[in-house]
Parts: structure tokens; C-alpha cells; sequence
């Protein structure tokens, strides 16, 4: 794929920004089919902003607590995302809901990293209240973002084993790791226009391959 027919992606961060890293990392490969081309934040304190702007991407600081509303914010969010001109917006630990107009404006254009499989366990405390539910599989998703929190057309999704012991840490830790491999997989496919949506359903254009299947504790 040449270079000329990158998508431009803008990624959304609040905090550490380690996915974000890994998006990033993902788009220094030529061949890759998106470019990141903004890396913007609601907290001006956010690690990776840093850690981007040492990178040399464009970045913005948008403070949510400058807006009244939290319309009059994400009316500001979308001119700065015009403003970078990205075609994809990719949230990346962006810990704040939308206001569907937002959502609506970038439909099927923003794509969301959620950790677990969802439908199960959206919202905040992931890893906490798959342990008390007693999973024994978890993981993370990648999802087209709708004004629902946590819904959308699921693109991706990567299992991950609960162990004994596991304390929300540990386990945050290893779904983190899938993360960073199934989020950039994800970006790639969904740039290079790999799905199809049809009834709010995401489906692969590729052809099945048939991969193997994760079982905890193992078989
Ligand atoms: C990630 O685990 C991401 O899945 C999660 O926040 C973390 C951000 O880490 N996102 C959500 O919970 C969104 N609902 P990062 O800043 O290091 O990428």
C-alpha cells in the first residue's frame, strides 16, 4: 500500500497513553495502512502527551475543565479533530463519554479499546469485577464507538486466561499486553476498509481462518 492512501488517524488519550504507543509504533511501518497524525488529550497532564510530543506528533491539550458542558467541550473536540484533518478517530484510554451529536459525527469513523470482552463487563473496574464474577476468561475489544457506553460493532477481540492469584493488577497487566497487540491489528484492518457493517454488526470481508481456540484451564 503507498503512502498516499494512509488513513489519517487521530488518537484520543486521558492518561498513561500506552496503547497509544502501540498505534503509533504500528504507523512508523510504511506499509501500514494509517498515519497518526494528532494525538490529542482532555488532561493537559497526560503521560503520553509527553511522551507524544517527544515523538515529534502534532498533539493537543483540550482541558475538559475549561467547557461548561460537556456539549460546548466536545463541540471544541471536533473542530480540533477537523482541524488535524483525520479521517479516523481512534480512543485509546480516552476516559470520558461522548455526547451522541459527537458520536454521530464520526459515525463508523471512531473506534473505540475497551478492557474486556464485552458485551461483559462495560464501565470502569474491569479486572476487579471479572475476578469477583469468577471469569476464567477475560480480555479486550475494539469496537466502532456508539452514543452507548462500551457498545458498537465489535472489530476485535483477544482472550485472556484468569489465573489463580490473579489480583486486578496482574490481570490488568496481561490483558494490557493483548492490548497492545490486537489494537494495532485492529487499526490496521479497519484503515485498509476490512469490514463490513450490517445491522450494527461488524464483518470481516477476509475470508475465515480458521485459528485455534483458548481454553481456562486448559483442556
Ligand atoms: C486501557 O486498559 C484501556 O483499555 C482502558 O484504559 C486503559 C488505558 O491505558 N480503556 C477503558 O477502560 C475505556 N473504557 P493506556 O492509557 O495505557 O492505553
Amino acid at each position: 500500500m503507498t503512502v498516499t492512501t494512509r488513513k489519517r488517524v487521530a488518537i484520543l488519550i486521558s492518561g498513561r497513553g500506552s496503547n497509544m504507543m502501540a498505534l503509533v509504533e504500528a504507523a512508523c511501518m510504511p506499509s501500514y495502512p494509517a498515519e497518526i497524525v494528532a494525538v490529542i488529550s482532555n488532561r493537559p497532564q497526560a503521560a503520553g502527551l509527553t511522551w507524544a510530543r517527544d515523538q515529534g506528533l502534532k498533539t493537543v491539550s483540550l482541558d475538559h475543565r475549561d467547557y461548561a458542558s460537556r456539549e460546548s467541550f466536545d463541540e471544541a473536540l471536533h473542530q480540533k479533530l477537523i482541524g488535524t484533518g483525520a479521517q479516523l478517530v481512534a480512543c485509546a484510554g480516552f476516559m470520558r463519554l461522548m455526547s451522541p451529536k459527537l458520536v454521530d459525527r464520526w459515525h463508523n469513523a471512531m473506534i473505540n479499546i475497551h478492557p474486556s470482552l464485552l458485551p461483559s463487563f462495560k464501565g470502569l473496574d474491569t479486572h476487579k469485577r471479572a475476578l469477583t464474577a469468577g471469569a476464567r476468561i477475560t480480555g479486550c475489544t475494539v469496537h466502532i464507538v456508539r452514543p452507548k457506553m462500551d457498545e458498537g460493532p465489535i472489530l476485535g477481540q483477544a482472550a485472556v486466561p484468569v489465573l489463580d492469584g490473579d489480583t486486578p493488577e496482574l490481570l490488568a497487566e496481561r490483558v494490557l499486553a493483548a492490548e497492545h497487540r490486537l489494537y494495532p491489528q485492529i487499526l490496521s484492518l479497519f484503515a485498509a476498509n476490512q469490514y463490513n457493517i450490517d445491522q450494527d454488526v461488524a464483518h470481516l470481508k477476509a475470508e475465515y481462518i480458521e485459528g485455534s481456540t483458548l481454553f481456562s484451564p486448559e483442556l
